[in-house]
């Protein structure tokens, strides 16, 4: 919640307290360039013994809630059949209105899922942006995907409240251009990852929707990131002030056609789902789901998920809960900015955005500058971001590079894990890095893998500069 001190200023504080506690360490300087050097300057290939703060991802690193750890204890483990399932439904019936639920083990495959039963060899799926994952799975299948969001979408320095918005004009021309019959399905994610996690209105939603079924093209909601979404909503569109969370959520899915989401975001376990209301969508994926997850009833989750993710589908209504990652995020950003960094704005969902296009305007794209910059924050803090650029775009079907639209490092703050002074520790060393990006040079790969490089993919640093960043440090910080 956020609360106003007596000095004016604003911060967020946390309405949980922390009742079990997991150990992290923070190697010295010469130990993280170590690390770093084994790990092919891919904080991916990190260990955990290396990494103080563990901020590459939110996904399956939120803290659960007592009552999720208490649900797991009830789990019903039939293979078929699962008491738990039917928990699950039941809560995404009465939550989210859909009569269809379909578990996966995590957002990817219900992304194989829906690619694999609507694209056709040819076919365009149209998307307010890509996620790495969604765009594979479409590409698979002989797929093409179209990001269609605003040009202001790539503006990281912006006011723009709603960068994750469908381009009306550019949807229509799109439809137009290939063929409503050529379009899979229109998917619009909340809380758009790959741009800076930023949200969508509802009335762009609404738009889209109208687009669509003018179309009779099946409208896809990627809600990995939706309590995100629903929380910037509620704070952005004036329609929704008033507005409850759970009413938000269901203005949304009054919307779509299909729900698919990682349930490793919104809600902190480790599955994925896919639901709906159409019978005929559940007819169609159904059959597949034994095939390439586990049965009906437990989609390749382990039961014990399954009950906390109905839990968590609860607990994202509580504004609390929903509110817990995204007013961290907009502190960091804040923080940040308050020292001269260039971040992502506004603050979105899911992480912290540095954009090093900005950060280090002397390396070119091909060098991966975002790459560069997640290597040298682990390099001076112990802190570990992604990549979130060139790297993570593959080739194209020629072998040829591909320049990101954007070069970011991701700095996420999984929900209720991090506490404020360890969020003011990495700004710090964040800010001594801007004050030596002079020091920080491209990167090389040394192993590239044909798809997802960014995942193992291994790299070198251009004149090994990562031994000149720590030189520095040490001269000025000292070993730690
Ligand atoms: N869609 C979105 C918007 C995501 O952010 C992710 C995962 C997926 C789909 C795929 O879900 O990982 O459960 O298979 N995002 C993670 C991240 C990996 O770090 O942002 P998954």
């Amino acid at each position: 919640m956020q609360i106003k001190l007596t000095n004016g200023k604003t911060i967020p504080v946390e309405m949980h307290k922390v009742k079990i506690v997991q150990k992290t360490y923070l190697q010295t300087a010469q130990g993280r360039l170590k690390a770093l050097e084994q790990a092919g300057y891919n904080t991916f290939s990190l260990r955990s013994r290396d990494v103080f703060l563990d901020m590459l991802t939110d996904s399956g690193t939120n803290a659960m809630s007592d009552n999720q750890l208490a649900a797991m204890m009830q789990a019903d483990d039939a293979y078929a059949g699962s008491e738990s399932f039917y928990r699950l439904a039941d809560t995404v019936q009465e939550v989210l209105g859909f009569q269809y639920v379909m578990p996966v083990h995590q957002g990817r495959a219900a992304e194989h899922l829906l690619a694999k039963t609507f694209v056709k060899p040819g076919m365009v799926v149209i998307m307010n942006y890509h996620f790495t994952t969604s765009k594979a799975h479409v590409e698979l299948q002989g797929g093409k995907v179209l990001e269609l969001c605003g040009d202001e979408a790539f503006n990281t320095q912006s006011t723009n409240r709603f960068k994750g918005d469908m381009d009306l004009g550019k949807l229509q021309a799109a439809i137009a251009e290939h063929g409503a019959e050529n379009v899979a399905y229109i998917r619009m994610e909340a809380t758009t990852n790959l741009i800076g996690g930023q949200p969508f209105s509802i009335q762009n939603l609404r738009d889209v929707k109208k687009i669509a079924e003018a179309n009779h093209i099946p409208l896809v909601f990627d809600g990995s990131l939706i309590s995100e979404n629903a929380f910037l909503v509620k704070q952005r569109e004036p329609e929704f002030a008033k507005a409850s969370i759970k009413e938000i959520y269901q203005e949304m899915m009054s919307l779509v056609d299909i729900l698919y989401l990682s349930g490793r975001k919104s809600t902190a376990v480790r599955g994925g789902m896919i639901a709906t209301n159409q019978r005929e969508v559940y007819d169609r994926i159904l059959p597949w789901l034994p095939v390439y997850e586990g049965f009906t009833t437990y989609g390749g989750m382990s039961t014990k998920e399954v009950e906390a993710m109905a839990v968590g589908v609860r607990e994202m209504c509580d504004e609390n809960t929903a509110s817990s990652g995204a007013e961290f995020v907009e502190y960091f950003v804040r923080r940040l900015g308050e020292r001269g960094v260039p971040v992502v704005t506004p603050a979105g969902g899911l992480a912290c955005h540095v954009d090093a296009k900005l950060f280090l305007p002397h390396i070119p794209s091909l060098q991966y500058p975002a790459g560069a910059l997640a290597a040298a924050i682990y390099l001076v803090s112990g802190v570990r971001s992604m990549e979130r650029g060139t790297i993570s775009m593959d080739r194209d079907a020629n072998g040829n590079e591909v320049a990101s639209d954007m070069e970011l490092a991701r700095l996420a703050v999984p929900r209720r894990t991090y506490t404020m002074s360890q969020i003011e520790y990495a700004t710090d060393r964040i800010a001594w890095l801007y004050n030596h990006k002079d020091l920080v040079k491209g990167l090389r790969f040394t192993q590239e893998p044909p798809v997802l490089r960014f995942f193992i993919g291994r790299l070198e640093a251009l004149d090994n500069w990562g031994a000149d960043l720590i030189k520095a440090f040490e001269a000025d910080l000292g070993a730690i």
